[in-house]
């Protein structure tokens, strides 16, 4: 068989990173104090991050999905603005999204190859690799893949069409990607009846005037189809609803179709390049548990932000060491506590992103209960918490309000327990 090789290619050898758990989000109060969080997201370079799920997590996971870097060699802004016109780039608010540069193929595969391994080994028996790339590194990729799996666990090559402008005038327009599909054993978790989908209408049309249209065959019209391996979705750019303005986002229905096919209610989920944390998102709305990761902060803010509105159960933040983001202290007296409410004062919300509360703040883990999100129009974000009825005994306990602005930076205020 043949097997890539490259100058600096060199085995897989896990580098484990430490984990710390930093908060448990209760989106909106749900669960909380008690319900135990299965689901986490968390901060820090895969390869530390795989390497230190392993003494937990080796063989466990059902599904991975996997949409690294391209090799686009392109920098890849976020769209921090809000209500803008799509059609006026030069006007969009920006910041720094992630970049995909490499010096050459080799670093790019050196990022590859033992992420892939890793994954390789966190699978479970049945379970299924989806690696989601382009022409610029799916031919490389796919022989790592027959490497590390075996050329005949090839389930699919499925590619994803969608359309869009394109600058391109001297070569048809780039638009499909390709999402390689690896099982890790020969039972595998595939339910077909998930997802199919109703027959195109022509072909309903003739079957109706001419049963002899399928050579003797006649299928199950009302059943449906198993879809081809080709897909058609938009990109998210064309879905305003799910657009979060973090790069390359993947639309939802894509994921929802990948995770109905290849696991089960209750299963785990995994996505070690969650960007914006659409697989998290879809794996929990539909009842499966996840484990998401980015090395960007950005990536996991935008995730935890996503999750607080799509799931209905706690998730832990943790931090890979290396990767903790330093919080500054604001000052108590910009906080108004009203019963229950906590209020921030005007010039604090500018340029605010995101800020949830702790009501009984202990020092080392966070617990979210409330949380408040810039909306996705163009509105302000909301100037006041109410905690949930029976979190919050007044003058019993420390509270922490945290605070993300739109840079980035993270700002924390403590009240209560003598602090000013
Ligand atoms: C193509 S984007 C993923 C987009 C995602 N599927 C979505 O729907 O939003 C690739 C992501 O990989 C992340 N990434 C790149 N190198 C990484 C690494 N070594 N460890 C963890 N994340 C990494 C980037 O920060 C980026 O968010």
């Amino acid at each position: 068989m043949p097997v890539l090789t490259w100058l600096t290619k060199s085995p897989a050898i896990p580098v484990p990173g430490i984990l710390e758990t930093v908060s448990v989000t209760y989106p909106h109060g749900i669960g909380y104090p008690d319900m135990p969080a299965h689901d986490q997201l968390i901060l820090g370079d895969n390869l530390a991050v795989m390497s230190a799920l392993l003494p937990e997590y080796e063989g466990k996971i059902d599904l991975i999905y996997a949409d690294p870097p391209f090799f686009t060699n392109r920098k890849y802004p976020a769209r921090v603005g809000r209500g803008e016109d799509s059609r006026r780039p030069q006007e969009w608010r920006l910041a720094e999204g992630y970049p995909d540069h490499w010096e050459d193929i080799d670093a790019y595969l050196n990022m590859l190859y033992p992420r892939l391994s890793l994954m390789h080994r966190l699978l479970a028996k049945t379970g299924t690799l989806y690696l989601h790339l382009d022409w610029h590194a799916n031919a490389y990729a796919r022989l790592l893949m027959d490497e590390i799996f075996g050329a005949d666990r090839l389930l699919n090559e499925i590619v994803w069409v969608y359309h869009g402008p394109s600058p391109i005038r001297r070569a048809f327009n780039r638009k499909h990607d390709t999402i390689l599909v690896y099982t890790k054993g020969k039972d595998y978790t595939f339910n077909v009846d998930t997802i199919r989908q109703p027959y195109d209408p022509t072909t309903l049309k003739t079957f109706a005037s001419s049963p002899k249209a399928g050579f003797g065959k006649i299928p199950n019209l009302e059943r449906g189809k198993v879809p081809e391996d080709w897909w058609y979705f938009p990109v998210t750019a064309r879905l305003h609803n799910q657009r979060t303005g973090y790069p390359t986002q993947k639309p939802e229905a894509l994921l929802e179709r990948i995770i109905l096919a290849s696991s089960n209610s209750d299963e785990l989920v995994a996505d070690f390049f969650c960007g914006s944390g659409t697989t998290a998102g879809m794996a929990s709305r539909l009842g499966r548990r996840y484990l998401a990761s980015d090395v960007n902060w950005r990536a996991i803010h935008t995730t935890r932000s996503r999750l607080v509105e799509l799931s209905a159960k706690p998730f832990k933040l943790s931090m890979e060491r290396a990767s903790q983001i330093p919080l500054t202290r604001l000052p108590a007296s910009i906080v108004h506590l009203d019963q229950n409410s906590l209020s921030i004062e005007a010039p604090y919300l500018e340029n605010l992103d995101y800020w949830e509360v702790d009501p009984a703040w202990d020092g080392r883990v966070f617990h979210s209960v409330s949380q408040a999100a810039r909306p996705r129009k163009n509105k302000p974000i909301r100037d006041k918490i109410t905690l949930p009825a029976n979190t919050y005994a007044v003058g019993s306990t420390k509270i922490a309000i945290r605070l993300v602005k739109i840079s980035g930076e993270e700002q924390e205020i403590v009240l209560g327990g003598g602090e000013k």
